[in-house]
């Protein structure tokens, strides 16, 4: 059965509109272990956009089954990342004008950040993924890198346009899913999976783990819309004792 790490940076994010206290992801994390979730996924970006320290720490004394920190190989998040001890980490780039990680990480380019972060993070029995693109020679630079596992971006995939350039990116995937078993990395997939494209991914050979938010965060929002409306509702008509005054 290929897990699935349920991605809840987007809650954070609706939280640090108002910097206030809600929504928690702590909350959205228990909620989304009691779904089914087979472990919970944040990045602790440098610019702390969404997630917070303060999150990280949470979620390390309260997630139950897997916690795997998304983080970019900078030395302050490396050493917050060898404190927390997360179950997995997995390397991303990070550009401060993205709105979301566009594109893997450069392994070959990056050799030696790369290696460093790689060695401290293992060295700290920390299971370490590389979030790369579906190519040869990143898959090849992960695995002499020493990483654990590698993540293929499946943008590409899910923002393939027809039938026939999303074939072409299955192929990719496929191919580079094989390869990358065939020399011993563990294989997960993630980004722009939704509830229309996850179907083919999953029937890849070799896929041990999916990280999908934004489809799940945005289909929570819908489908809680309906019961959020109706209780506020409820409040208005009755006394509702406030349990933070009480
Ligand atoms: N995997 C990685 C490495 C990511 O950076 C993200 C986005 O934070 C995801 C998976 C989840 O992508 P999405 O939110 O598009 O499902």
């Amino acid at each position: 059965m290929i897990r699935l790490g349920v991605n809840i940076d987007h809650v954070a994010t609706v939280r640090q509109a108002r910097r206030a206290h809600e929504p928690d992801p702590v909350a959205a994390a228990i909620l989304a272990t009691l779904g089914g979730a087979d472990g919970i996924t944040i990045h602790l970006r440098e610019d702390r956009r969404h997630i917070q320290d303060r999150d990280v720490f949470l979620l390390r004394d309260t997630v139950t089954t897997r916690l795997n920190l998304e983080m970019a190989a900078y030395d302050e998040i490396v050493a917050i990342a060898l404190k927390v001890k997360p179950d997995e980490a997995t390397l991303v780039p990070e550009k401060r004008q993205e709105l979301t990680t566009e594109g893997g990480l450069d392994v070959i380019a990056n050799m030696a950040s790369v290696t460093g972060a790689v060695e401290q993070l293992k060295g700290a029995g920390i299971h370490v993924s590389l979030f790369i693109d579906p190519e040869p020679g990143q898959v090849e630079a992960s695995h002499k890198v020493g990483a654990h596992a590698i993540e293929f971006q499946t943008a590409s995939y899910s923002e393939a346009k027809g039938e026939a350039a999303l074939a072409r990116e299955l192929e990719k995937l496929r191919t580079a899913a094989a390869h990358a078993t065939g020399i011993g990395l563990h294989v997960h997939m993630g980004h722009g999976l939704n509830y229309w494209n996850v179907q083919p991914i999953v029937r890849i050979a070799g896929v041990e783990e999916l990280n999908i938010g934004h489809s799940i965060v945005s289909r929570a929002v819908l489908v809680g819309m309906e019961r959020a409306v109706r209780e506020m509702k409820q409040v208005m008509q009755e006394h509702y004792p406030n349990p933070r005054r009480a």
